[in-house]
């Protein structure tokens, strides 16, 4: 296995263009208290996290409950600053407070709920970003706002209706709408479809898809489990406690995963198999409290293929150009063997 510089990211082919937000070594640590007599703890909720995001692309970021996730969220979107590492935003240093590069990202969070105001009209949900950062009329503001509900498949009659009057897609639309108003660069999906119905999920996603074409939007989308980002990413990152285990292009990452924790998310994937026939690797135990990280690979207490290294070093991220992954014993081109006592799903 050829070991390449796993700071140039999973995109090769597009080294030469500038990525729209690129992050080295990002970390982002929080200090929490365990008690009145004890002394405070440190979470490395992100610990070492290098990617480039490109325009009209997307990486998609997976990984269990707790792995880091809507914290590097919150770094891209400028809601906090990461405690080490660089990161940049259309080439310039991204920091909390600059309003020159805020404009650029928006997010799209799980709940549509919880961002909306249910007292404001759509129509002025959506104006909203425009009265506050544009100098625009109140005219040039309807006309943007129109032309927006007509993008994300609103009709012209929901400008007047409250966002409790609409199903969860819809509600989904519209906060992707509101993010599009200030025609960000970057939109970070946190879970964007987790929360509707499967056959919504899909709606939702071609839009994302279509949307992207258009705007010429970059994309970093989270999500729990591969198989939503199946389609729609081309870029893929999995992590674990912190750190990336797996990155590449989706094309490599979901036709030969080497990690074994890629194997094991994959094999939950609910996907039709041509040989009709999947090997479901079950993954044993809890993911270990970010407060104690297990020492060597931070995945070895739940892999079936770990030795007394993997316990004792943490693998670098190493591989081929459009895909790293951080482990001593990856799986090459055979399907994963599942650990003992995994059931075979169909
Ligand atoms: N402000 C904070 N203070 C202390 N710990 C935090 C803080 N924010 C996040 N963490 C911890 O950092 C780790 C990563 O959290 P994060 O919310 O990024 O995970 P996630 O991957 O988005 O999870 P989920 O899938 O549940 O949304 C967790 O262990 C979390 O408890
Ligand atoms: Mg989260």
């Amino acid at each position: 296995m050829s070991n390449t510089n796993p700071t140039a990211g999973p995109i090769a082919s597009l080294a030469a263009s500038v990525p729209v937000v690129s992050g080295r070594d990002l970390q982002r640590f929080y200090s929490v208290k365990r008690g009145p007599f004890k002394p405070a703890a440190t979470v490395r909720a992100l610990n070492g996290v290098t990617f480039e995001l490109h325009s009209g692309r997307t990486l998609a970021v997976v990984g269990e409950s707790g792995c880091g996730k809507s914290t590097l969220a919150r770094l891209v979107t400028m809601i906090e600053d990461p405690s080490g590492g660089e990161l940049l935003i259309d080439g310039k240093p991204a920091r909390v407070g600059d309003r020159s590069l805020r404009s650029l990202v928006q997010i799209v969070f799980q709940n549509p709920y919880g961002s909306l105001n249910p007292r404001q009209k759509v129509g002025t949900l959506l104006e909203e970003p425009l009265k506050i950062n544009t100098s625009d009329d109140a005219a040039t503001r309807r006309a943007k706002v129109e032309d927006m509900m007509r993008k994300v498949g609103l009709r012209p009659e929901h400008y007047d209706r409250y966002p409790h009057m609409f199903s969860g897609g819809q509600r989904q639309r519209i906060a992707i709408a509101r993010a599009l108003m200030l025609r960000p660069k970057v939109l970070v999906l946190d879970e964007p479809v987790s929360a509707l119905d499967l056959s919504i999920q899909a709606q939702v996603l071609n839009l994302l898809m279509d949307l992207q074409k258009e705007m010429g939007l970059a994309y970093l989308f989270i999500s729990h489990g591969l198989s939503v980002v199946r389609h729609i990413a081309d870029d893929v990152m999995v992590m674990y406690l912190g750190r990336p285990v797996e990155t590449g292009s989706a094309e490599a990452v979901f036709a030969a995963p080497q990690h074994p924790y890629t194997a094991a998310l994959l094999s939950a994937t609910p996907i039709a198999n041509p040989e009709g026939e999947r090997r479901r690797i079950e993954l044993k135990g809890e993911l270990p409290s970010p407060l104690n990280p297990p020492s060597g690979c931070p995945f070895n207490p739940r892999c079936w293929k770990a030795t007394d290294r993997c316990r004792e070093i943490m693998p670098a991220l190493a591989g081929t150009a459009d895909h790293h992954f951080a482990c001593y014993h990856p799986l090459g081109d055979v399907p994963p063997s599942p650990p003992e006592g995994s059931s075979t799903a169909s």
